[in-house]
C-alpha cells in the first residue's frame, strides 16, 4: 500500500464520501430549490470513472465509502458500481461500504445492497407525519420510505435515522420519532440545520433548533447517559436508559467536530471538496481523462488533501447567518 492521505493538521483521511449523482426524487426545502437544474449526463463521470477514482482513494488508504448523491439510488446502473466497490470490501482494503439515501427506492434495492457487502445505511427522515413528510420534500411520500425501511431490515441492514432538526417543524415529533425508533430497532440521529446553498427565503436561522435543546429535552423525560464512543463520524453519542436505545448529535453549530475531521467529498463530475464548509475544491476529472494510469490521479488527490482546511465557518450565534455556502447540499452529499 502507499503511504496514507494525512492533512495539513495531522488529520489521518480515510474516509471518502462519493455523490454518484446531483439528481434526486424529493426537494427538502433545506436542501435543494424547487426548480433545481441538474446537470447534464453528459457531465457526469462514468461509473467507470468513478469505479477507478474510488480506487485510487482505497490505494491511498481510504476505509470507508459511503455512497450519496442527491439520491444515489437514482443514479442509472448504480448496484453495478456497488457490485463493483464490494471486491474492496472482498480484499479487505475496505472496511466499510455504505450509502446515505432518502429511502424512497430501498424496496427496490435492498436485497442486491445487502448482498455487495452493505451491513448498515443511514436513510433521512424528519417526521412521520404524512402531510409534513410531502411538505418537507415538496412532494415525496411517506409509505414509500416507510416499505424501503422495512425491506432494508427485512434484508438484515442496519438503519440510522438521519432527523434535520428545524424548529416549529419536528419538534413535537422529537419523542414519537425516537420511540419509533426504539421500536423498530433503529439508530438515531439529529443533525443540526446547515446554511447550505441559497435557496431564496428559506429562513435558516428562524429554522435553526440547537441540539443542545433537544438534549435537554430528552434529559426531561429520559435518563441520558453520554457515550464515549464515537464511530468515526461527526456524531456523538447518549444512551436512553429507559428504551436502551443510543441517540446521536450532530452539531456542527454547537459543537465544532472539525478537529477529528477524516473525511473528503468527491462529487459526481470529480470534483473533490475537502470541507463541507468550504469553497474550495480540486478537480479529479482532468487527471484521470489525461492518462489511462492512475499515476496523475494520485498526485492530483495528495496535493488536494494537503490543502485541506481546518474546518468550516458556519455561525449562527450573533443572530445573522455566517459561513454559509454557496453550493447546495445535494451537490456534496451531506
Ligand atoms: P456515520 O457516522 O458513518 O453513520 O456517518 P455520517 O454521520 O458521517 O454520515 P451521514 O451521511 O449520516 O451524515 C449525516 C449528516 O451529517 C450529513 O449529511 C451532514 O449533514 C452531516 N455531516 C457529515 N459529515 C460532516 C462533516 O464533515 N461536516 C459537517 N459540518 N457535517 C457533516
Ligand atoms: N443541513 C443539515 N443537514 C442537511 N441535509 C441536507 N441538507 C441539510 C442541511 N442544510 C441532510 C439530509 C440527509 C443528509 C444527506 O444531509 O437530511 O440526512
Ligand atoms: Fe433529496 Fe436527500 Fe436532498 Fe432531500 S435531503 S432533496 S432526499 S438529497
Amino acid at each position: 500500500r502507499a503511504a496514507p492521505l494525512i492533512d495539513p493538521f495531522a488529520r489521518p483521511i480515510s474516509y471518502l464520501r462519493v455523490s454518484v449523482t446531483d439528481r434526486c426524487d424529493f426537494r427538502c426545502t433545506y436542501c435543494m430549490a424547487e426548480n433545481m437544474t441538474f446537470l447534464p449526463k453528459a457531465e457526469l463521470l462514468t461509473l467507470e470513472e468513478l469505479d477507478r477514482l474510488c480506487s485510487a482513494f482505497v490505494r491511498l488508504g481510504v476505509e470507508k465509502l459511503r455512497i450519496t448523491g442527491g439520491e444515489p439510488l437514482v443514479r442509472k446502473g448504480i448496484m453495478t458500481f456497488f457490485r463493483a466497490m464490494s471486491r474492496h470490501l472482498e480484499s479487505g482494503a475496505l472496511r466499510e461500504l455504505t450509502l446515505t439515501t432518502n429511502g424512497s427506492q430501498l424496496a427496490k434495492y435492498a436485497g442486491e445492497l445487502a448482498e455487495c457487502g452493505v451491513r448498515r445505511i443511514n436513510v433521512s427522515l424528519d417526521t412521520l407525519d404524512m402531510a409534513k413528510f410531502s411538505a418537507i420534500t415538496r412532494w415525496g411520500r411517506l409509505g414509500q420510505v416507510l416499505d424501503g425501511i422495512a425491506a432494508a431490515k427485512a434484508a438484515g441492514l442496519r438503519v440510522k435515522i438521519n432527523a434535520v432538526a428545524l424548529k416549529g417543524f419536528n419538534e413535537e415529533e422529537q419523542f414519537s420519532l425516537t420511540e419509533w425508533c426504539a421500536a423498530e430497532g433503529h439508530d438515531l440521529t439529529w443533525i443540526e440545520v446547515m446554511p447550505m446553498g441559497d435557496l431564496g427565503g428559506e429562513d435558516r436561522l428562524g429554522q435553526y433548533w440547537s441540539l443542545k435543546d433537544v438534549r435537554a429535552r430528552y434529559g426531561e423525560r429520559f435518563t441520558v447517559t453520554d457515550l464515549a464512543e464515537r464511530t468515526g463520524g461527526p456524531a456523538r453519542y447518549v444512551r436512553l436508559e429507559e428504551t436502551g436505545q443510543k441517540v446521536g448529535f450532530i452539531t456542527p453549530l454547537t459543537h465544532n467536530f472539525c478537529e477529528s475531521c477524516n473525511r473528503v467529498r468527491l462529487t459526481c463530475t470529480g470534483e473533490l471538496y475537502m470541507c463541507l464548509g468550504q469553497e474550495d475544491m480540486a478537480d479529479l476529472r482532468a487527471p484521470l481523462r489525461a492518462s489511462a494510469e492512475d499515476g496523475l490521479v494520485e498526485e492530483a488527490i495528495r496535493a488536494a488533501i494537503a490543502r485541506k482546511p481546518k474546518g468550516h465557518d458556519f455561525d449562527y450565534s450573533r443572530q445573522t447567518v455566517s459561513g454559509q455556502v454557496s453550493r447546495h447540499m445535494s451537490h456534496t452529499g451531506g
